[in-house]
């Protein structure tokens, strides 16, 4: 069986997430083909038993790269275990309002796209105050401020539950396993 993990990234985190998932699921016995949503080649879904879909939210919505590539092959990705990892800071948050907001991105892909993601895991992504130029760093830092996130500018900081995503990753080789006995 081979399953396909596609990423979209901004600043490499989720990149980080698909390449993490990518190398779970062959220590489990998975072919895995890891691309880049925007230059998939000839990785398109028709190929694979599933399909990993990993990406961030930047100011509310996931990269457009990612929308279309759901909007181009959602008939395909309907017919094996598809599945998002949606990559977000306010998941991490302390405020329960903004992680509902984070709960909700995936289903606003979904009207947007006309496809059903059937299995989601919500993973907290990464403050990379040291990559980001002035402007970006005062945006996060706000952000983070009214999250409960660290405010201190010298480091970057990674949220993701690593342990939780295994979890996930887990049900998600079951679920291909599951689907090509069917
Ligand atoms: C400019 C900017 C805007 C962001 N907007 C949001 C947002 O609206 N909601 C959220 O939960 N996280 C937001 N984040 C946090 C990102 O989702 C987080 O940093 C993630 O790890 C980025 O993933 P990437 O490295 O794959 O791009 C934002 C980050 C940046 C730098």
């Amino acid at each position: 069986m081979t399953v396909l993990v596609l990423y979209a990234t901004v600043e490499g985190h989720s990149r980080k997430i698909a390449e993490y998932a990518a190398a779970y699921l062959e220590k489990r016995g998975q072919g895995v083909v890891v691309g880049d949503v925007r230059e998939p080649g000839f990785a398109v879904p028709g190929r694979f038993d599933g399909v990993l879909l990993c990406a961030p939210v930047h100011m509310g919505r996931y990269p457009a790269s990612l929308a279309q590539f759901i909007i181009d092959w959602k008939t395909a990705l309907a017919e094996v275990p598809t599945a998002l990892v949606s990559v977000t800071l306010a998941i991490h948050s302390g405020n329960a309002e903004d992680r509902a907001e984070a709960e909700g991105y995936p289903a606003q892909l979904e009207k947007k796209t006309g496809f059903h993601i059937p299995k989601v895991h919500h993973a907290a992504g990464a403050l990379k105050y040291l990559e980001y130029d002035f402007f970006k760093r005062m945006l996060m830092r706000q952000i983070a401020s009214k999250e409960g996130a660290p405010v201190d500018t010298s480091k970057d900081y990674e949220f993701t539950d690593w342990t939780a995503l295994d979890a996930f990753l887990q049900e998600f080789a079951d679920d291909i396993s599951l689907a090509a006995r069917a």
